[in-house]
């Protein structure tokens, strides 16, 4: 596979792999490739799997947290593998009564509407989350030279969750808190950023190759108000790892907050499909890769139509100073992953090219 043909070249480890040098905007042999969600629903093996353990405890147990996360890799044949967990994992580890519901996400059962609900979210330490620091040992063991992506959500999105209790739409009550007493929202937001930096340092410690931080919502958000009352606080986040791993950020309708979820320290930016990546590569700037784009309602068009947009995200990535091919968001649980499964040869063939 990929693993064996980079150690001909170069000496292997996954620090060595495309998917770390693509991060880095280091020459690579091909592309790599790897699917938001890629663990998940729409894997038979997976459904099987989790058919009898709810999700949160499916995430505390770190031989099934193992074996999940290696399925899409053993499947797709993809670049990297991203630990199965969830982004409300540390903030229940924090002591929030929460819980993950299926069809419907998180679910918290006492939303933050003050001073005391944030004082009640405590700092965790490696002790509170072990079962990730023994799932990232196993993984890097098991995983030889494919790169593991740790991940966490970042201050905003994991606050929209507490604020409003659960999945919303227009996040109403985080942005009326957030307007309304800034000072509680940035207490709160100070807080999270405690809570997911510790779980990234953690995952880091335990061997992890590189870190997604995942604002999803933060496209709700105008330029303005992200850079007031988000960026401070997820720039503190991937301040932190600063020298680590490298460092990915990534958010849906984000197209006007490129430029800043990019100065906020990522080395690279996760773009939706909205944004072609030469705009995203203009916004972003030339010391940064981008990871992306494909519409995951891609994947349900006649394979000539997914042939033709995995071939000009591929060429519009070759003119940014570094790309890891990828969805513009989450694998749907419909996808057929053996569609998945040919778009990451179809990558592979289309970029491959002799390493100088
Ligand atoms: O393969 C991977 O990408 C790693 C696994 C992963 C999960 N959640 C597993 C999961 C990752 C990276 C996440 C992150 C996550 N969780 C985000 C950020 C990424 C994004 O999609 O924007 C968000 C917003 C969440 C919150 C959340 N958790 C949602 C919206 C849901 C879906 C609810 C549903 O049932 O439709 C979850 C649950 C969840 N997390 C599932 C999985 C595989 C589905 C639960 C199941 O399989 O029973």
């Amino acid at each position: 596979g990929t693993a064996a043909r980079d150690g001909q070249t170069r000496p292997g480890g996954p620090a060595h792999s495309s998917f770390v040098r693509a991060c880095r905007r280091e020459p690579v042999p091909h592309t790599p490739v790897w699917f938001m969600r890629q663990a998940g629903r729409s894997l038979p093996e997976y459904r099987e799997i989790r058919a009898n353990v709810p999700m949160l405890e499916s995430c505390r147990r770190p031989e099934l947290v193992t074996e999940i996360t290696l399925q899409p890799v053993r499947r797709h044949g993809v670049d990297a593998a991203i630990l199965f967990s969830d982004i409300v994992v540390p903030v229940a580890a924090a002591g929030v009564d929460l819980d993950i519901v299926p069809g419907t996400g998180p679910v918290v059962a006492e939303p933050v509407r003050a001073a005391a609900d944030v004082d009640r979210i405590r700092p965790i330490t490696r002790d509170d989350v072990s079962y990730v620091d023994e799932a990232v040992r196993l993984l890097v063991a098991e995983l030889g030279d494919t790169p593991l992506i740790g991940f966490a959500g970042a201050p905003f999105t994991l606050a929209s969750y507490l604020v409003e209790g659960g999945p919303s739409r227009t996040h109403a009550k985080t942005k009326a808190l957030m307007y309304g007493d800034p000072e509680l929202w940035h207490a709160l937001c100070d807080r999270l950023a405690d809570v997911t930096l510790s779980f990234l340092r953690v995952q880091v410690d335990a061997g992890v190759s590189a870190v997604q931080l995942f604002d999803s919502w933060a496209g709700a958000l105008s330029e303005a108000d992200y850079r007031r009352y988000v960026l401070p606080h997820s720039t503190r986040v991937l301040g932190g790892l600063a020298d680590a791993v490298p460092r990915i950020h990534f958010g849906v309708g984000t197209a006007e907050l490129l430029g800043a979820m990019g100065e906020a320290g990522a080395d690279v930016v996760g773009v939706d499909w909205r944004t072609p990546l030469d705009v995203a590569t203009r916004r972003i700037g030339p010391d940064k890769a981008v990871q992306g784009n494909l519409d995951p309602c891609v994947l349900f068009a006649p394979w000539p139509v997914v042939e033709a947009e995995v071939r000009r995200i591929v060429d519009q990535g070759r003119a940014a100073p570094g790309h890891v091919f990828n969805l513009g968001h989450g694998v749907l649980p419909e996808t057929d992953p053996d569609v998945l499964t040919r778009v990451v040869a179809l990558v592979h063939e289309l970029s491959a090219r002799p390493v100088e």
